[in-house]
C-alpha cells in the first residue's frame, strides 16, 4: 500500500532542543528509509512497534520491511483503534509488552499510528525503565502536523482527557505523506483544521496559500508535503522557544477552548471528531474576537468560508444531534481553562495570522456570545 515511489527528496525540519534535538522527515515514501535512519541513530537497537489494529492492516508491513532490510530485530504490539486506548488498561498492556519484548535503554519504541498511538506509546516509552527513546511514525494528518511533534505524551483519566502524561521528546519523526492516502476523508478534513490553525495563529501568507491550494493538499500532490512541512516548522519553532508551555506554546490552542467544550459535550464520540471541534472552535474564536472589536467581520467571513469549503463545521447549528446546553458548555470551558480571579484565558486574534493570549475574558461575555450562537436557548 505504501510502496509508491518517492516523488522527490524528503523535507527535513529540525526541532532544536539542545541534547534532545531531532529531525522530522517529511515526504511521500519516506517510511522506506525508517530502518536506515534508525540504524544511523542507534546501530545496535532492537525495536518494538506500537500500533493500532486498523493501521497495522494497512501500514505495519511497510514499516517492518524497512526495519528488516536494515537488519533490525522488530516486535509489534497492537491495540484497538480509537481514543478508548488512551486508558490505564491499555497503557499497562503496552508497558508489559515492551518489558516482555526485552526493550531496554539502548532500544527503541516506534509509535506507528495517529495521535492516540503517539500519545500512548510515547507515554509508555517515557515510563518503562524510567525512559526509553522512541520514534514517531505518524499516520494521520493530525499526527503529522501536530501530535507527533513537541513531546507531549499521555493517556486519559476517567475525569478528563490527557490528564496523565509526561513531556518526552521523540528521537526522530518520520512523516510519510503517502500513508495519508488511506485515511478516510472525514479524518483528513479534521486534521486539516490543525493545518489551518497554523496559518491563522501566526502566518497570514500560509493561510492565503491554503485557500488557493487546499485541493492539492487533500489530493496528495506536492502541496500536501509543503503544508505539512510548514506546520512542522511552525510547531518546531514554538516548541523550541517554549517546550513546557509556560507562554507562547499556548497559541497552539487557538480554537481549542471552544472546541474542547463542544467535543466533551458530544462525549468524545464519533459524532464530533477533535479536528471538527477545532474547526468550529476557530470560527467561534474569530467571531468572539470580532465581537470584542479586535478585527473586522470580513476576516471572520473569510476564515469561515475556508473552513466550510473543506467540510468543517463553523456554527453549532451545523452539528448533528441535540445542541449542548449553555450551562454545560460554560462548566466545561471553566474546567478547561480554570477561572483565575473570575476571568478566563482564551486565544484570541487581532487578524488573520495574529493570535495572542488574552487572560482577561469575562465569563458572562462568553456565555452571552455562546447563547446567541446556540440560537438564544
Ligand atoms: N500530543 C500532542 O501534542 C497532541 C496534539 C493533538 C492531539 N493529540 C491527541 O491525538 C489524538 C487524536 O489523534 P488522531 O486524530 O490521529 O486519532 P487516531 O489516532 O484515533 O486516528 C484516527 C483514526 O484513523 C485511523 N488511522 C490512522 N492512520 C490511518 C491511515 N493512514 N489510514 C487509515 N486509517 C488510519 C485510526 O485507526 C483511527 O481509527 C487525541 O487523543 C488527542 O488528544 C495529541
Ligand atoms: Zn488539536
Amino acid at each position: 500500500m505504501t510502496a509508491q515511489l518517492r516523488m522527490s527528496e524528503p523535507t527535513i525540519v529540525k526541532v532544536a532542543l539542545d541534547d534532545r534535538s531531532y529531525d522530522i522527515m517529511i515526504g511521500r515514501g519516506v517510511i522506506a528509509s525508517l530502518g536506515e535512519r534508525i540504524k544511523a541513530l542507534r546501530p545496535d537497537a532492537k525495536a518494538a512497534i506500537v500500533t493500532d489494529s486498523a493501521v497495522a492492516k494497512l501500514h505495519l508491513a511497510a514499516a517492518e520491511k524497512s526495519l528488516h532490510a536494515s537488519g533490525i530485530t522488530v516486535s509489534s504490539i497492537e491495540v484497538p483503534p480509537g481514543e478508548a486506548s488512551k486508558s490505564y488498561a491499555t497503557f499497562e498492556k503496552v508497558c508489559e509488552a515492551l518489558i516482555a519484548a526485552r526493550i531496554e535503554r539502548d532500544d527503541l519504541v516506534i509509535a506507528l499510528g495517529g495521535g492516540v498511538i503517539g500519545d500512548l506509546a510515547g507515554f509508555a516509552a517515557a515510563a518503562v525503565r524510567r525512559g526509553l527513546d522512541y520514534v514517531q511514525v505518524p499516520t494521520t494528518l493530525l499526527a503529522q502536523v501536530d501530535s507527533s511533534v513537541g513531546g507531549k505524551t499521555g493517556i486519559d483519566s476517567p475525569q478528563g482527557k490527557n490528564l496523565i502524561g509526561a513531556f518526552h521528546q521523540p528521537v526522530l519523526v518520520i512523516a510519510d505523506t503517502a500513508l495519508l492516502d488511506t485515511l478516510p476523508k472525514r479524518e483528513f478534513a479534521a486534521g486539516y483544521a490543525e493545518v489551518v490553525k497554523y496559518g491563522l495563529l501566526g502566518d497570514a501568507g500560509f493561510f492565503s496559500w491554503l485557500e488557493a491550494n487546499w485541493n492539492d493538499v487533500f489530493a496528495g500532490g506536492p502541496g500536501r508535503e509543503h503544508a505539512i512541512a510548514m506546520c512542522c516548522r511552525a510547531k518546531a519553532a514554538i516548541v523550541a522557544r517554549d517546550e513546557r508551555e509556560t507562554g507562547e506554546r499556548a497559541l497552539l490552542n487557538l480554537g481549542h477552548t471552544f472546541g474542547h467544550a463542544f467535543e466533551a459535550a458530544a462525549g468524545f464520540s464519533g459524532r464530533l471528531l477533535h479536528g471538527e471541534a477545532v474547526g468550529l472552535g476557530i470560527a467561534l474564536a474569530f467571531e468572539f474576537s470580532a465581537k470584542r472589536g479586535l478585527l473586522d467581520n470580513d476576516s471572520v467571513a473569510r476564515v469561515k468560508r475556508h473552513l466550510a469549503a473543506v467540510g468543517l463545521p463553523t456554527a453549532p447549528r451545523e452539528l448533528q444531534g441535540p445542541l449542548p446546553d449553555i450551562d454545560r458548555l460554560m462548566a466545561l470551558i471553566s474546567q478547561d481553562k480554570k477561572v483565575k480571579r473570575g476571568k478566563l484565558t482564551f486565544i484570541l486574534v487581532r487578524g488573520i495570522g495574529q493570535a495572542f493570549v488574552e487572560r482577561d475574558v469575562d465569563p458572562a461575555q462568553v456565555r452571552a456570545f455562546l447563547n446567541e450562537k446556540l440560537g438564544g436557548k
